[in-house]
């Protein structure tokens, strides 16, 4: 189950998100916002990150107009490592090497296409479980 959060810059392309795990037959669970009204973007980071800390879901998708905003507040939570991805090396390289358990981008920066092509690198690339990588980890908690 993965967690998805936006605000009112990020509704939009959120809902290509949702459209790309539907068609993949990927269960989410969507936190909202629901409009392109504005609203204030750490109550999405915030309910998002509390999702994957609690378990209820294995990972989060978290957008705004620039995904730095949400990224920093979904940060704020112990035991989150939200990754803000622009490109498809990055979204790679933050799950082999941070195990990060939200992804974040801005919809004021990627389009359609490439949004999803980060977002399915993020969900099909593995923790490298690497012991360099676990002790860094490990030194961040
Ligand atoms: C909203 O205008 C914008 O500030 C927000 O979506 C985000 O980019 C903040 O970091």
């Amino acid at each position: 189950m993965i967690a998805l959060g936006c605000d009112h810059a990020g509704f939009l392309l959120m809902r290509e998100v949702k459209k790309y795990l539907e068609e993949n037959k990927i269960e989410y669970l969507d936190f909202g916002t629901d409009s392109e009204e504005s609203v204030d973007y750490p109550i999405y980071g915030k309910k998002v990150a509390e999702a994957v800390v609690s378990g209820e879901c294995v990972c989060g998708i978290l957008i705004c107009g620039t995904g730095i905003g949400i990224s920093i507040a979904a940060n704020k939570m112990e035991g989150i490592r939200a990754a803000l991805c622009h490109d498809c090396f990055s979204a790679q390289a933050t799950r082999e090497h941070n195990d990060a358990n939200i992804l974040a981008m801005g919809a004021r920066v990627v389009g359609g296409g490439l949004a999803i092509k980060i977002v399915d690198t993020f969900l099909n690339t593995p923790f490298s479980e690497n012991e360099k990588h676990i002790k860094r980890i490990e030194m961040i908690e």
